[in-house]
């Protein structure tokens, strides 16, 4: 059955093709494949050369340009044909329209209202009567290009560009391309889950192969937040069916940035050791790695993520964390010798607001419900220099009170802010070894 169809049409070409004389240079410039989705319309740009093609022009009485589909049987006459533009002949197909001049050797056709069936290799003939016949076929040389149209039920899914990781703070450009095999009826791009500053400019352009494409360009400055962020692109494209085709394409932003947001977390232990675990959002994390310092102490204690302390170790401390791009030091935190409580765990980079209000709402709490027996710690981001971390503020709030009293609480608030760093450290021992129960709250001001 192939076999028979291949020799046809080999025939056919023989018969087309020798019409003119054997030396004539002839050649077709049109796009290898075009992918068309049922229901739209698609474009064949195409161009032709021949040679002597004015003297040809000038001496022919008119110009047909015709479109072959090979898997037509040739037995049926003249079914190979579905487009002859001499008489406007079409078959196969409701509507083709040759929108190119072949008199300035242009060939470009559109397909209407594409259908599954449609799917072939089709090749162009010139006919200039009564001078000139050619058929643009492979068989005889390779830049004799044919074209095939492959139609799909969907749509190919935009590509979008790049997806290699970006430096923080600089400006990306993210671009989305559709193809519009259809120009008259391109697809519309939209962006979602973008940074609220992002522009966004979108253009038909030509590619290459002289088909078209619709561009949108995302252009934003990146911020660490923006890690991890799904960017979306979708193509809606419309059709003569009621309901138009979407297709999508997602891109995970890598943003490479240095620590954010270090902070100690506290984790008591039964009775008064605890764990401080330093915390810390970087990009990349693998080489992410922490150095311990002891308040005012220029040598780091320990490195690693997390340090234990006992009850005599009853000191400041903080934390530096580091990957190649820089480091960030925590805030310090003062560990009391005092049995503690504190469950508080933040995942991800943005943690750190929601760990404020999350604290600030179980303070209040507690203080409503005048538990005790705790102690929490807020670090928030902070620059490198240990100076000035040493004269940063320390607020602290001391509650005083037994067990069993239920009513009056005293508040103390002291601000050490005037105060040398090393009397802070002492001010808050002394408060609290006096104090069954205390609440310490270190902010950055
Ligand atoms: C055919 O024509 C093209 C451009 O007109 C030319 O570059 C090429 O050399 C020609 N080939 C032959 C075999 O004459
Ligand atoms: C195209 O139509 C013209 C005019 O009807 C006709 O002379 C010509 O043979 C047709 N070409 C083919 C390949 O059928
Ligand atoms: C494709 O199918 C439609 C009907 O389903 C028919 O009218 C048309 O002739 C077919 N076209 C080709 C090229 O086979
Ligand atoms: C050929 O014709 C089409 C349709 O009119 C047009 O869009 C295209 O620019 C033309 N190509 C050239 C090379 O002139
Ligand atoms: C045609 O489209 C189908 C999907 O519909 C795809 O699998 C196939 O590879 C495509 N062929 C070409 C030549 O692009
Ligand atoms: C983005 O998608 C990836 C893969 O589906 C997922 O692992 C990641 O958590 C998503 N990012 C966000 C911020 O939701
Ligand atoms: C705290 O640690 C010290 C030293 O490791 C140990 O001797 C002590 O028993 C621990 N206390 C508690 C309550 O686990
Ligand atoms: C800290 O204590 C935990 C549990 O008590 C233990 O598993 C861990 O090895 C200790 N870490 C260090 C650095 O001593
Ligand atoms: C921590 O990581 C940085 C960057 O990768 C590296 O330069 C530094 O030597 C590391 N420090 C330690 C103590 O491993």
């Amino acid at each position: 059955m192939a076999k028979k169809q291949i020799t046809s049409f080999i025939f056919i070409s023989s018969v087309l093709v020798h019409t003119h004389s054997a030396d004539e240079n002839y050649s077709a410039v049109m796009p290898q494949t075009v992918t068309a989705l049922t229901g739209s319309c698609v474009q064949i740009p195409c161009t032709f050369h021949i040679s002597d093609f004015e003297d040809k022009r000038n001496k022919a009485e008119s110009i047909y340009g015709i479109w072959l589909k090979t898997t037509s049987k040739f037995a049926e006459k003249d079914g190979f044909i579905a487009f002859n533009s001499s008489e406007n002949i079409i078959r196969g197909f409701s509507d083709i329209q040759m929108t190119g001049n072949l008199r300035e050797r242009n060939c470009t056709t559109v397909f209407n209202n594409i259908m599954k069936n449609h799917s072939d290799l089709y090749y162009f003939r010139l006919e200039m009567e009564p001078v000139f016949r050619v058929t643009f076929n492979p068989i005889t040389d390779d830049s004799k290009k044919t074209v095939r149209i492959n139609v799909t039920d969907s749509p190919q899914p935009p590509e979008l560009k790049p997806s290699k990781p970006v430096m923080e703070e600089t400006t990306v450009n993210l671009i989305c391309s559709a193809e519009a095999p259809c120009p008259k009826l391109p697809p519309t791009i939209s962006w979602s889950n973008i940074p609220e500053s992002a522009l966004i400019t979108t253009q038909l352009q030509e590619k290459p192969d002289k088909t078209q494409s619709v561009v949108s360009k995302l252009t934003f400055k990146v911020s660490y937040k923006d890690h991890r962020r799904n960017i979306t692109c979708t193509a809606t494209y419309p059709r003569n069916t009621p309901d138009a085709s979407t297709v999508e394409t997602i891109v995970m932003l890598q943003v490479l940035f240095p620590p954010k947001e270090t902070h100690i977390i506290i984790t008591p232990s039964v009775g008064t050791n605890v764990t401080l675990t330093c915390k810390s959002c970087a990009s990349p994390s693998n080489d992410l790695n922490y150095t311990w310092y002891k308040h005012g102490e220029e040598t780091p204690i320990a490195w690693g993520a997390k340090i234990n302390l006992t009850q005599t170790q009853t000191r400041s401390y903080l934390c530096i964390a580091q990957n190649k791009y820089g480091k960030q030091s925590s805030e310090e935190v003062h560990h009391t010798g005092q049995s503690g409580l504190s469950h508080l765990v933040i995942f991800g980079c943005t943690g750190g607001l929601l760990a404020f209000l999350l604290l600030s709402a179980v303070f209040f709490y507690w203080m409503r419900t005048k538990a005790s027996r705790q102690a929490h710690v807020i670090g928030s981001d902070q620059a490198i220099n240990r100076d000035t971390m040493a004269t940063n503020n320390v607020t602290a709030i001391s509650k005083n009170g037994e067990k069993k009293e239920t009513d009056d609480l005293y508040y103390g608030e002291i601000d050490f802010s005037k105060l040398q760093t090393g009397h802070k450290t002492e001010e808050l021992s002394n408060n609290v070894s006096e104090t069954e129960y205390s609440e310490l709250q270190v902010t950055q001001r």
